[in-house]
């Protein structure tokens, strides 16, 4: 046997037993005759007493960080008690031991502040997963791993597999392909989801899926964005959209209780895309603080039915600010409590708007003093009253900083929305321990595709319209005839029956309620322009499955690794993951993507023609 206990589990109750630990050397402190030795495994540090008698045998093999030590010994009562220890009250009088393995120095420090860089640790990754923050990391993702499991399997969702080496499923990345041996000439595409296999399942009668399952995705990557990352995948057969939003919010305040403890009892709030677009200026808003948008100028189609009821409070086109009249949109954000920044610090403000990412040319403020008057960067273009005006349609408070940005409209609203972001960070609004979600609903079905002059789904094309814009859809020709109106196409009105998960302005899950009539299906390929050959070429077999009884059903997907991330206080997924590839897509540890073998390519009959 090599162990009897855990390096975490020995306390003061087990004083006089004795015991066998194995585990890595952390530290090894000589004092004089005795040496300690501090051992670790996963579960914890347990101190080590080598006394006299064993000097001889500690000097003729001498240990080093990370050697492999099985020690056996007697647990005693220390004199000096360590109380930030859960083993700190006793230690192990150690009467014999043994090197299992020896250990190379370590390229760095296994500690929770190490000296090794982020490529070191990737490199080292088995190394670094021995410290205790990544090792806390991936605990955390077990935990919500386990916590999602129970919930769905005490709801009747089955988890059921899904192949991998699939046909393309368009989510709006880049397939990975795999070429096939046996049928040379001829690829497989990875998953970017099950999304049709599981919308089979729902046609084959399993009414309620899951599936914890790794998605492959070429895209470009981000702090929240993996080539492989996990989805908690899930759908559900007679389902309306109100079902799945309760079953799944469900789903959320469970994992927050398991893992962090939290009663979430407030219903969870839901928001219009529009609304979100409108008032935070993008699809996932962090709602843990105000700061909302106020729209000065906007073009008049963006928001059918919200008109330009601010159009005329800057005076549109006529305030003689050339900034503001010659701008397609103005917005502008109220910082609470900021009316006395110096100039300096609105300089660093306006630098930080003009940086490349956000890419504004300039910023204006105005100061709503508390003694009720303002002050603006614009004075001599502006009345108190329209400055009045302005603040007010960002719904500023006397002692608040006014801030407006003016361009063009999508750039515009992002860098607002940014702002928003960086100064909610920065006044301390958007704190890692309170947790707020969200349903975005009611997302367009289409988008506009611009070097193609045709429309995209949005989500996927398996996504529904809204029951009431299903006729819009099926009597309307698809064809954009002007491109600069394609706003006034009736699709571009046509809401999608779809739901995004928000949770502190990152989105955890999409899902739709799906098409499931062959008709239906088959006039949505169409409007993103497919062929009948060429949907009946990919899809085929979805179609095919819709003529045999298809359930009406609909589902969602949460980003596994992203909800972990946020969870454990971090925006970075890579820490939540066990083996990550870096940001160019490379897992630097095992030096992959590499080239294959002449013979791998001969059989598989493929010859490079690199560029
Ligand atoms: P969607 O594409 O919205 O929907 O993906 C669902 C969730 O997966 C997460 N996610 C990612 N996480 C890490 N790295 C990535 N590259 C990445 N891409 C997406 C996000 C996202 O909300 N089949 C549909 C779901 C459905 O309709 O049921 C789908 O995949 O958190």
């Amino acid at each position: 046997m090599y162990r009897t206990h855990t390096c975490g589990e020995l306390t003061i109750s087990n004083a006089g037993q004795e015991i066998t630990l194995a585990g890595w050397v952390q530290t090894v402190r000589k004092f004089g005759a005795i040496t300690f030795i501090d051992l670790r495994d996963r579960y914890g540090i347990t101190q080590l007493l080598f006394g006299e008698e064993l000097n001889t045998e500690l000097d003729s093999q001498p240990l080093g960080r990370e050697f492999v030590l099985q020690a056996t010994g007697k647990v005693a009562e220390r004199t000096n008690k360590n109380p930030n220890m859960a083993t700190g009250d006793i230690e192990i009088l150690v009467s014999s031991f043994r090197v299992l393995n020896k250990s190379a120095l370590p390229p760095f420090t296994i500690q929770d502040e190490t000296d090794g860089g982020d490529d070191l640790r990737m490199k080292y990754r088995f190394l670094d997963l021995r410290r205790n923050p990544v090792r806390r990391n991936l605990e955390l993702r077990y935990a919500v791993n386990r916590s999602a499991r129970n919930y769905l399997h005490e709801n009747s969702f089955m988890d059921i597999e899904t192949p991998f080496l699939i046909k393309s499923t368009p989510e709006g990345a880049r397939d990975f392909v795999v070429p096939s041996r046996m049928n040379p000439g001829q690829f497989y595409a990875l998953p970017q989801s099950p999304q049709t296999f599981k919308q089979l399942l729902m046609v084959s009668g399993y009414d309620r899926y899951y599936q914890i399952v790794k998605c492959f995705r070429d895209e470009d990557l981000r702090a929240d964005r993996q080539p492989e990352f996990t989805q908690i995948d899930c759908e559900m057969a007679f389902v309306e959209q109100e079902d799945i939003l309760n079953m799944f919010e469900g789903l959320v305040k469970r994992i927050f209780k398991d893992v962090k403890d939290i009663d979430y009892t407030d219903a969870v709030e839901r928001m219009t895309w529009e609304t979100a677009m409108w008032t935070y200026g993008n699809d996932k808003p962090d709602i843990r603080f105000g700061m909302k948008i106020g729209n000065l100028k906007f073009p008049l189609h963006t928001f059918p039915g919200r008109q330009a009821h601010l159009q005329t409070m800057i005076g549109a086109g006529e305030s003689g600010f050339a900034v503001f009249d010659n701008a397609e949109t103005v917005l502008a954000i109220a910082v609470p409590g900021c009316s006395e920044y110096t100039r300096k610090q609105i300089d660093e403000l306006t630098e930080w708007v003009k940086r490349p990412q956000i890419g504004m040319q300039g910023m204006v403020y105005i100061k709503c003093n508390t003694d009720g008057t303002y002050k603006s960067s614009v004075d001599k273009f502006f009345t108190e009253d329209k400055l009045k005006a302005i603040a007010d349609a960002a719904d500023a408070q006397a002692g608040d900083l006014v801030l407006i940005l003016a361009g063009k409209e999508e750039r515009t609203r992002k860098a607002t929305s940014e702002l928003r972001l960086e100064l909610g960070k920065r006044l301390g609004l958007r704190r890692e321990d309170e947790f707020r979600l969200l349903w975005v609903l009611d997302f367009p079905l289409f988008e506009y595709a611009e070097e193609d002059n045709r429309w995209v789904a949005r989500h996927h094309p398996f996504t529904s319209p809204k029951p009431d814009q299903i006729a819009t859809m099926i009597d309307n020709d698809p064809l954009i005839a002007n491109a600069d109106k394609y706003l006034e196409h009736p699709y571009a009105n046509i809401k999608a029956n779809a739901y995004d998960m928000v949770l502190n302005g990152n989105e955890i899950g999409g899902g739709s309620i799906r098409i499931y009539q062959r008709e239906l299906q088959e006039k949505m390929f169409a409007a993103l322009g497919m062929s009948q050959e060429e949907a009946l070429h990919k899809f085929g077999f979805l179609l095919g499955a819709f003529e045999f009884g298809a359930p009406p059903h609909g589902g969602i997907a949460f980003g596994f690794d992203r909800l972990c991330a946020i969870l454990g206080g971090s925006e970075t997924i890579r820490d939540f993951i066990a083996f990550p590839k870096n940001n160019s897509g490379r897992d630097v540890m095992l030096d992959a993507p590499s080239s294959i073998d002449d013979k791998q390519f001969e059989e598989l009959q493929i010859k490079l023609n690199l560029k």
